[in-house]
Protein backbone atom coordinates (compact mmCIF):
# COMPACT_ATOMS: atom_id res chain seq x y z
CA UNK A 1 0.00 0.00 0.00
CA UNK A 2 1.56 3.67 -0.56
CA UNK A 3 2.32 6.11 1.33
CA UNK A 4 -0.75 8.04 0.39
CA UNK A 5 -3.07 5.74 0.40
CA UNK A 6 -2.14 4.44 4.15
CA UNK A 7 -3.08 7.86 5.05
CA UNK A 8 -5.96 8.04 3.23
CA UNK A 9 -6.91 5.03 5.03
CA UNK A 10 -6.24 6.30 8.27
CA UNK A 11 -8.27 9.20 7.85
CA UNK A 12 -11.15 7.65 6.39
CA UNK A 13 -10.59 5.29 9.86
CA UNK A 14 -10.31 8.36 12.11
CA UNK A 15 -13.28 10.23 10.54
CA UNK A 16 -15.76 7.10 10.68
CA UNK A 17 -14.22 6.73 15.07
CA UNK A 18 -15.37 10.39 15.29
CA UNK A 19 -18.35 10.49 14.05
CA UNK A 20 -19.34 7.16 15.65
CA UNK A 21 -18.05 8.76 18.85
CA UNK A 22 -20.67 11.71 18.44
CA UNK A 23 -23.25 9.79 18.36
CA UNK A 24 -22.53 7.26 21.35
CA UNK A 25 -23.90 8.17 24.94
CA UNK A 26 -20.93 8.83 27.50
CA UNK A 27 -19.60 5.90 28.49
CA UNK A 28 -16.24 4.35 28.06
CA UNK A 29 -17.23 2.92 24.40
CA UNK A 30 -17.50 6.56 23.38
CA UNK A 31 -13.60 7.14 24.82
CA UNK A 32 -12.87 4.45 23.28
CA UNK A 33 -13.65 5.71 20.01
CA UNK A 34 -12.18 8.86 20.67
CA UNK A 35 -9.20 7.52 21.77
CA UNK A 36 -8.16 5.35 18.21
CA UNK A 37 -9.31 8.82 16.90
CA UNK A 38 -6.13 10.42 19.09
CA UNK A 39 -3.99 7.54 18.44
CA UNK A 40 -5.03 7.79 14.23
CA UNK A 41 -4.51 11.49 14.68
CA UNK A 42 -1.41 11.38 16.12
CA UNK A 43 -0.11 9.32 14.00
CA UNK A 44 -1.08 11.25 11.15
CA UNK A 45 0.84 14.13 12.52
CA UNK A 46 3.88 12.02 12.06
CA UNK A 47 3.93 10.62 9.09
CA UNK A 48 2.53 14.08 6.90
CA UNK A 49 4.14 17.33 6.48
CA UNK A 50 3.65 21.23 7.04
CA UNK A 51 0.22 22.21 7.59
CA UNK A 52 -1.57 19.29 7.71
CA UNK A 53 0.92 17.62 10.23
CA UNK A 54 0.17 20.31 12.35
CA UNK A 55 -3.71 20.45 11.67
CA UNK A 56 -3.61 16.46 12.63
CA UNK A 57 -1.16 17.41 16.09
CA UNK A 58 -4.01 19.94 16.69
CA UNK A 59 -6.72 17.66 16.79
CA UNK A 60 -5.20 15.25 18.57
CA UNK A 61 -4.60 17.62 21.83
CA UNK A 62 -7.80 18.82 21.04
CA UNK A 63 -9.38 15.21 21.36
CA UNK A 64 -7.20 14.53 23.93
CA UNK A 65 -8.86 17.51 26.24
CA UNK A 66 -11.91 15.60 25.13
CA UNK A 67 -11.34 12.29 26.34
CA UNK A 68 -9.72 13.66 29.78
CA UNK A 69 -13.46 15.53 30.41
CA UNK A 70 -15.00 12.27 29.58
CA UNK A 71 -12.61 10.84 31.93
CA UNK A 72 -13.55 13.23 35.09
CA UNK A 73 -17.92 13.10 33.74
CA UNK A 74 -17.04 9.21 34.58
CA UNK A 75 -15.34 9.76 38.08
CA UNK A 76 -11.58 8.23 36.30
CA UNK A 77 -9.20 10.51 37.46
CA UNK A 78 -6.99 11.40 33.97
CA UNK A 79 -2.76 10.31 34.18
CA UNK A 80 -0.55 13.50 33.52
CA UNK A 81 0.33 13.46 29.35
CA UNK A 82 3.56 11.57 28.38
CA UNK A 83 6.15 14.22 27.85
CA UNK A 84 6.37 12.51 24.72
CA UNK A 85 4.05 14.47 22.78
CA UNK A 86 5.11 17.35 21.28
CA UNK A 87 3.75 20.90 22.15
CA UNK A 88 1.94 22.85 19.96
CA UNK A 89 3.39 25.87 18.55
CA UNK A 90 0.15 28.23 18.77
CA UNK A 91 1.35 30.74 16.28
CA UNK A 92 1.82 28.01 13.47
CA UNK A 93 -1.17 26.78 14.07
CA UNK A 94 -4.18 28.50 12.10
CA UNK A 95 -7.19 28.82 15.56
CA UNK A 96 -9.84 27.39 12.94
CA UNK A 97 -8.54 24.91 10.30
CA UNK A 98 -10.88 24.87 7.48
CA UNK A 99 -10.81 22.25 5.09
CA UNK A 100 -8.57 22.07 2.49
CA UNK A 101 -10.29 22.76 -1.28
CA UNK A 102 -10.74 19.65 -3.54
CA UNK A 103 -8.54 21.46 -5.91
CA UNK A 104 -5.03 23.05 -4.59
CA UNK A 105 -6.67 26.52 -4.19
CA UNK A 106 -9.42 27.60 -2.32
CA UNK A 107 -11.82 28.84 -4.51
CA UNK A 108 -12.68 32.47 -3.91
CA UNK A 109 -16.62 33.40 -2.88
CA UNK A 110 -17.09 35.05 -6.50
CA UNK A 111 -16.43 31.79 -7.91
CA UNK A 112 -19.25 29.86 -5.77
CA UNK A 113 -20.74 26.79 -7.77
CA UNK A 114 -23.60 28.01 -9.15
CA UNK A 115 -25.86 24.84 -8.64
CA UNK A 116 -27.26 22.63 -5.73
CA UNK A 117 -25.69 19.29 -6.62
CA UNK A 118 -21.81 21.47 -6.84
CA UNK A 119 -21.50 23.39 -3.74
CA UNK A 120 -23.32 19.83 -1.70
CA UNK A 121 -20.10 18.32 -3.61
CA UNK A 122 -17.98 20.79 -2.38
CA UNK A 123 -19.01 20.62 1.28
CA UNK A 124 -18.18 16.90 1.13
CA UNK A 125 -22.32 16.28 1.05
CA UNK A 126 -24.30 14.60 -1.94
CA UNK A 127 -27.75 16.22 -2.87
CA UNK A 128 -28.99 12.34 -4.05
CA UNK A 129 -28.41 11.30 -0.22
CA UNK A 130 -30.01 14.31 1.35
CA UNK A 131 -33.17 14.59 -1.11
CA UNK A 132 -35.54 12.21 -1.57
CA UNK A 133 -35.39 12.60 -5.38
CA UNK A 134 -38.16 9.71 -5.86
CA UNK A 135 -41.41 9.14 -3.13
CA UNK A 136 -40.31 6.10 -0.93
CA UNK A 137 -42.80 3.21 -1.48
CA UNK A 138 -43.59 2.81 1.88
CA UNK A 139 -46.84 4.20 3.92
CA UNK A 140 -48.40 4.91 6.95
CA UNK A 141 -49.82 1.44 5.93
CA UNK A 142 -46.56 -0.24 6.23
CA UNK A 143 -46.34 0.72 10.35
CA UNK A 144 -47.73 -1.71 12.69
CA UNK A 145 -49.01 -0.32 16.25
CA UNK A 146 -48.43 3.44 15.50
CA UNK A 147 -52.13 5.04 15.21
CA UNK A 148 -51.52 7.50 18.03
CA UNK A 149 -47.81 8.45 16.16
CA UNK A 150 -49.26 8.47 12.65
CA UNK A 151 -52.57 10.42 13.77
CA UNK A 152 -50.20 13.26 15.35
CA UNK A 153 -48.15 13.46 12.97
CA UNK A 154 -50.36 13.31 10.21
CA UNK A 155 -52.91 16.14 11.61
CA UNK A 156 -49.31 18.28 11.82
CA UNK A 157 -48.35 18.19 8.11
CA UNK A 158 -52.21 18.45 7.34
CA UNK A 159 -52.30 21.53 9.68
CA UNK A 160 -48.78 23.21 7.77
CA UNK A 161 -50.52 22.01 4.24
CA UNK A 162 -53.55 23.60 5.07
CA UNK A 163 -51.93 26.96 5.92
CA UNK A 164 -50.00 27.25 2.70
CA UNK A 165 -53.41 27.04 1.03
CA UNK A 166 -54.69 29.92 2.80
CA UNK A 167 -51.72 32.10 3.43
CA UNK A 168 -53.83 35.39 3.87
CA UNK A 169 -54.97 33.86 7.30
CA UNK A 170 -51.50 31.93 7.51
CA UNK A 171 -50.35 35.19 7.82
CA UNK A 172 -52.19 36.55 10.98
CA UNK A 173 -51.75 33.57 12.95
CA UNK A 174 -48.93 32.96 15.34
CA UNK A 175 -47.04 29.77 14.88
CA UNK A 176 -44.56 29.54 17.27
CA UNK A 177 -44.91 26.13 18.77
CA UNK A 178 -44.81 25.09 14.46
CA UNK A 179 -41.46 24.48 13.85
CA UNK A 180 -41.03 20.78 14.16
CA UNK A 181 -41.34 17.42 15.54
CA UNK A 182 -38.87 14.96 17.88
CA UNK A 183 -39.27 11.95 17.31
CA UNK A 184 -37.52 9.69 19.93
CA UNK A 185 -37.44 6.22 21.22
CA UNK A 186 -34.97 3.30 21.15
CA UNK A 187 -33.05 2.79 18.61
CA UNK A 188 -34.93 -0.16 16.25
CA UNK A 189 -38.33 1.38 16.83
CA UNK A 190 -39.31 2.75 13.37
CA UNK A 191 -37.87 6.58 13.80
CA UNK A 192 -35.97 6.71 10.20
CA UNK A 193 -39.10 4.18 8.63
CA UNK A 194 -41.46 6.55 10.09
CA UNK A 195 -39.73 9.93 8.33
CA UNK A 196 -40.12 7.54 5.13
CA UNK A 197 -43.42 7.36 5.17
CA UNK A 198 -44.17 11.13 6.13
CA UNK A 199 -41.77 12.05 3.27
CA UNK A 200 -44.11 9.43 1.06
CA UNK A 201 -46.91 12.09 2.62
CA UNK A 202 -45.60 14.74 1.76
CA UNK A 203 -44.66 14.50 -1.76
CA UNK A 204 -47.95 12.49 -2.68
CA UNK A 205 -49.83 15.09 -0.81
CA UNK A 206 -48.60 18.64 -1.31
CA UNK A 207 -47.33 19.83 -4.70
CA UNK A 208 -44.22 21.52 -3.77
CA UNK A 209 -43.49 19.09 -1.30
CA UNK A 210 -39.62 18.08 -0.96
CA UNK A 211 -38.46 15.64 2.04
CA UNK A 212 -34.31 16.15 3.02
CA UNK A 213 -33.39 13.73 5.68
CA UNK A 214 -29.61 14.10 7.02
CA UNK A 215 -27.71 12.64 10.06
CA UNK A 216 -25.54 14.16 12.61
CA UNK A 217 -22.86 12.41 11.08
CA UNK A 218 -23.05 13.50 7.47
CA UNK A 219 -23.01 17.29 8.93
CA UNK A 220 -19.85 17.29 11.52
CA UNK A 221 -16.90 17.57 10.44
CA UNK A 222 -13.29 17.41 11.95
CA UNK A 223 -12.76 20.81 10.48
CA UNK A 224 -13.75 23.54 12.60
CA UNK A 225 -16.36 25.79 10.54
CA UNK A 226 -17.25 23.11 8.24
CA UNK A 227 -20.49 21.72 10.04
CA UNK A 228 -21.40 25.44 9.65
CA UNK A 229 -20.89 25.55 6.39
CA UNK A 230 -22.70 22.76 5.48
CA UNK A 231 -25.99 23.85 7.91
CA UNK A 232 -26.28 26.93 6.48
CA UNK A 233 -26.14 25.29 2.64
CA UNK A 234 -28.82 22.81 3.50
CA UNK A 235 -31.10 25.31 5.58
CA UNK A 236 -30.64 28.08 2.12
CA UNK A 237 -31.97 24.77 0.10
CA UNK A 238 -34.92 24.27 2.37
CA UNK A 239 -35.96 27.92 0.97
CA UNK A 240 -35.83 26.84 -2.74
CA UNK A 241 -38.88 24.69 -2.01
CA UNK A 242 -42.46 25.76 -1.27
CA UNK A 243 -43.24 23.60 1.42
CA UNK A 244 -39.91 21.42 2.61
CA UNK A 245 -39.48 19.21 5.77
CA UNK A 246 -36.00 18.28 7.19
CA UNK A 247 -35.46 15.24 8.84
CA UNK A 248 -32.24 15.35 11.04
CA UNK A 249 -31.24 11.45 12.61
CA UNK A 250 -29.17 11.74 15.54
CA UNK A 251 -29.87 15.04 16.54
CA UNK A 252 -28.27 15.09 20.12
CA UNK A 253 -24.79 14.35 17.88
CA UNK A 254 -25.44 17.69 16.03
CA UNK A 255 -27.14 19.29 18.77
CA UNK A 256 -25.96 18.10 22.30
CA UNK A 257 -26.23 20.48 25.36
CA UNK A 258 -24.63 23.33 25.52
CA UNK A 259 -24.71 23.16 29.45
CA UNK A 260 -21.60 22.00 31.14
CA UNK A 261 -18.11 22.35 29.31
CA UNK A 262 -19.79 22.15 25.82
CA UNK A 263 -16.67 23.25 23.23
CA UNK A 264 -16.74 26.63 22.56
CA UNK A 265 -17.17 24.97 18.67
CA UNK A 266 -20.43 22.98 19.91
CA UNK A 267 -21.89 25.90 21.22
CA UNK A 268 -21.32 28.13 17.97
CA UNK A 269 -22.42 25.17 15.85
CA UNK A 270 -25.58 24.88 17.92
CA UNK A 271 -26.77 28.73 18.23
CA UNK A 272 -26.36 28.59 14.48
CA UNK A 273 -28.43 25.64 14.30
CA UNK A 274 -31.00 27.82 16.07
CA UNK A 275 -31.10 31.05 14.11
CA UNK A 276 -31.30 28.59 10.79
CA UNK A 277 -34.59 26.93 12.71
CA UNK A 278 -35.80 30.63 13.60
CA UNK A 279 -35.34 31.60 10.28
CA UNK A 280 -37.14 28.89 8.24
CA UNK A 281 -39.89 28.39 10.54
CA UNK A 282 -40.75 32.24 10.19
CA UNK A 283 -41.10 32.88 6.79
CA UNK A 284 -40.57 29.70 4.86
CA UNK A 285 -42.55 27.47 7.19
CA UNK A 286 -40.16 24.39 6.59
CA UNK A 287 -40.60 21.89 9.32
CA UNK A 288 -37.91 20.27 11.07
CA UNK A 289 -38.23 16.97 12.47
CA UNK A 290 -35.37 15.50 14.79
CA UNK A 291 -34.82 12.12 16.02
CA UNK A 292 -32.98 10.49 18.75
CA UNK A 293 -32.54 7.73 20.60
CA UNK A 294 -31.04 10.30 23.55
CA UNK A 295 -33.71 13.29 23.61
CA UNK A 296 -32.01 14.55 27.18
CA UNK A 297 -28.77 15.19 25.28
CA UNK A 298 -30.37 17.52 23.18
CA UNK A 299 -29.55 21.22 23.78
CA UNK A 300 -32.69 22.40 25.76
CA UNK A 301 -33.17 25.19 23.09
CA UNK A 302 -33.05 23.28 20.32
CA UNK A 303 -35.96 20.47 22.00
CA UNK A 304 -38.02 23.54 22.77
CA UNK A 305 -38.41 24.30 19.45
CA UNK A 306 -39.28 20.87 18.36
CA UNK A 307 -42.25 21.44 20.55
CA UNK A 308 -44.34 18.51 19.27
CA UNK A 309 -42.92 15.19 20.98
CA UNK A 310 -43.63 11.61 18.95
CA UNK A 311 -42.41 8.72 20.81
CA UNK A 312 -41.53 5.56 19.43
CA UNK A 313 -41.49 2.58 21.82
CA UNK A 314 -40.75 -1.20 21.71
CA UNK A 315 -43.46 -3.13 19.86
CA UNK A 316 -45.94 -4.17 22.21
CA UNK A 317 -46.80 -8.19 22.40
CA UNK A 318 -49.84 -7.57 19.95
CA UNK A 319 -47.89 -5.48 17.60
CA UNK A 320 -45.61 -8.59 17.53
CA UNK A 321 -47.99 -10.93 16.68
CA UNK A 322 -48.95 -8.59 13.58
CA UNK A 323 -45.91 -8.23 12.52
CA UNK A 324 -44.98 -12.20 12.59
CA UNK A 325 -48.39 -12.25 11.26
CA UNK A 326 -47.51 -9.86 8.30
CA UNK A 327 -44.27 -11.10 7.67
CA UNK A 328 -43.81 -14.85 8.84
CA UNK A 329 -47.14 -16.66 8.90
CA UNK A 330 -46.07 -19.14 5.41
CA UNK A 331 -43.14 -20.16 7.10
CA UNK A 332 -44.21 -21.24 10.75
CA UNK A 333 -47.23 -22.99 9.79
CA UNK A 334 -49.47 -25.09 6.98
CA UNK A 335 -52.69 -23.52 8.58
CA UNK A 336 -53.95 -20.74 10.33
CA UNK A 337 -54.05 -22.58 13.22
CA UNK A 338 -50.61 -24.19 13.53
CA UNK A 339 -49.35 -20.63 12.76
CA UNK A 340 -50.89 -18.93 15.26
CA UNK A 341 -49.41 -21.60 17.36
CA UNK A 342 -45.87 -21.15 16.55
CA UNK A 343 -46.73 -17.15 16.97
CA UNK A 344 -47.42 -18.15 20.53
CA UNK A 345 -44.23 -20.19 21.03
CA UNK A 346 -42.39 -17.22 19.54
CA UNK A 347 -43.87 -14.44 21.00
CA UNK A 348 -42.17 -14.41 24.74
CA UNK A 349 -38.81 -15.21 23.21
CA UNK A 350 -39.53 -11.77 21.71
CA UNK A 351 -40.20 -9.57 24.46
CA UNK A 352 -38.20 -6.57 24.51
CA UNK A 353 -37.12 -7.18 21.14
CA UNK A 354 -37.08 -3.65 18.56
CA UNK A 355 -38.52 -3.83 15.04
CA UNK A 356 -34.84 -4.10 13.79
CA UNK A 357 -34.29 -7.34 15.66
CA UNK A 358 -37.88 -8.37 14.58
CA UNK A 359 -36.39 -7.80 11.04
CA UNK A 360 -33.95 -10.09 11.72
CA UNK A 361 -35.63 -12.64 13.03
CA UNK A 362 -38.48 -12.55 10.01
CA UNK A 363 -34.93 -12.76 7.54
CA UNK A 364 -33.27 -15.91 9.63
CA UNK A 365 -36.95 -17.36 9.59
CA UNK A 366 -37.30 -17.22 5.69
CA UNK A 367 -33.82 -18.04 4.80
CA UNK A 368 -33.96 -20.72 7.10
CA UNK A 369 -37.62 -22.00 5.45
CA UNK A 370 -36.16 -21.91 2.07
CA UNK A 371 -33.10 -24.03 2.83
CA UNK A 372 -35.21 -26.53 3.91
CA UNK A 373 -37.18 -26.78 0.99
CA UNK A 374 -34.90 -26.88 -1.07
CA UNK A 375 -33.02 -29.60 0.32
CA UNK A 376 -36.05 -31.17 0.30
CA UNK A 377 -37.13 -30.75 -3.32
CA UNK A 378 -33.39 -31.24 -4.99
CA UNK A 379 -35.22 -32.03 -8.23
CA UNK A 380 -38.09 -30.14 -7.97
CA UNK A 381 -36.70 -26.24 -9.24
CA UNK A 382 -40.33 -25.42 -9.44
CA UNK A 383 -41.95 -25.77 -5.68
CA UNK A 384 -43.80 -23.00 -4.66
CA UNK A 385 -44.49 -23.58 -0.95
CA UNK A 386 -42.36 -23.01 1.55
CA UNK A 387 -41.54 -25.73 4.30
CA UNK A 388 -42.61 -24.24 7.92
CA UNK A 389 -39.84 -24.62 10.48
CA UNK A 390 -40.59 -26.63 13.64
CA UNK A 391 -39.94 -25.22 17.11
CA UNK A 392 -36.54 -26.41 17.26
CA UNK A 393 -35.49 -24.72 14.32
CA UNK A 394 -36.98 -21.93 15.27
CA UNK A 395 -35.26 -22.05 19.17
CA UNK A 396 -31.89 -22.15 16.77
CA UNK A 397 -32.85 -18.90 15.40
CA UNK A 398 -34.40 -17.36 18.49
CA UNK A 399 -31.18 -18.20 20.83
CA UNK A 400 -29.26 -16.68 18.36
CA UNK A 401 -30.81 -13.02 19.10
CA UNK A 402 -29.13 -10.51 21.34
CA UNK A 403 -31.89 -8.83 22.93
CA UNK A 404 -30.17 -5.75 24.79
CA UNK A 405 -33.06 -4.35 27.05
CA UNK A 406 -32.27 -1.42 29.83
CA UNK A 407 -35.06 -0.87 32.17
CA UNK A 408 -34.01 2.81 33.45
CA UNK A 409 -32.95 4.06 29.82
CA UNK A 410 -36.60 2.92 28.82
CA UNK A 411 -37.96 4.60 31.67
CA UNK A 412 -35.93 7.76 30.97
CA UNK A 413 -37.67 7.73 27.51
CA UNK A 414 -40.72 7.72 28.71
CA UNK A 415 -40.94 10.18 31.03
CA UNK A 416 -39.88 13.66 29.51
CA UNK A 417 -39.92 15.51 32.43
CA UNK A 418 -36.87 13.59 33.64
CA UNK A 419 -34.84 14.81 30.68
CA UNK A 420 -34.05 17.88 32.57
CA UNK A 421 -31.45 16.83 34.65
CA UNK A 422 -30.08 20.16 36.25
N1 LIG B 1 -43.89 0.40 13.23
C1 LIG B 1 -43.22 -0.46 12.46
N2 LIG B 1 -43.89 -1.39 11.76
C2 LIG B 1 -43.22 -2.27 11.00
N3 LIG B 1 -41.89 -2.31 10.86
C3 LIG B 1 -41.19 -1.40 11.52
C4 LIG B 1 -41.80 -0.43 12.36
N4 LIG B 1 -40.84 0.33 12.89
C5 LIG B 1 -39.68 -0.13 12.42
N5 LIG B 1 -39.88 -1.17 11.59
C6 LIG B 1 -38.82 -1.94 10.92
O1 LIG B 1 -37.65 -1.84 11.71
C7 LIG B 1 -36.57 -1.36 10.92
C8 LIG B 1 -35.68 -0.51 11.78
O2 LIG B 1 -36.31 0.71 12.06
P1 LIG B 1 -35.56 2.12 11.97
O3 LIG B 1 -36.52 3.10 11.41
O4 LIG B 1 -34.27 1.98 11.26
O5 LIG B 1 -35.31 2.39 13.52
P2 LIG B 1 -34.65 3.67 14.22
O6 LIG B 1 -34.45 4.72 13.18
O7 LIG B 1 -35.65 4.05 15.26
O8 LIG B 1 -33.39 3.17 14.82
C9 LIG B 1 -37.21 -0.64 9.76
O9 LIG B 1 -36.39 -0.66 8.63
C10 LIG B 1 -38.49 -1.40 9.54
O10 LIG B 1 -38.28 -2.51 8.67
MG1 LIG C 1 -32.62 5.56 12.56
Amino acid sequence: MSEESRIAKMQERYLSQIQKAQILPLGKEQLACYVEAATLQYQLSTLTAGEASAQHLQSTLRLIDLIRAGMKDLGIVPKELPQSLPPLEPESQPETPSRPAAGSQAAPEADAPANADEEAKELGLNMRDIRFEEVPSVTFNDLIDMTDSIQKVKSYLDNAMRMKEYPALAQQMQNEGQTGMLLYGPPGTGKTFFCKTMANYVMTHQPGGAFFTITAGQILDKYVGEAQKRLKFLFKELKNYDFPVLCIDELEGLCPSREGDASVHTQELVSDFLQHIDGVSGKTKAMVIGCSNYPWKIDRAVRDRLSELCYLGLPSENAIRVYLQRKSAKFLGATPEEQEKAIDFIIPRLSHASYRILDKFARDVQNLSFFKTTDANPKNKDVATFLPLNEKELNSILDQLIIAYDEAYIKKLEDPSSWSTD
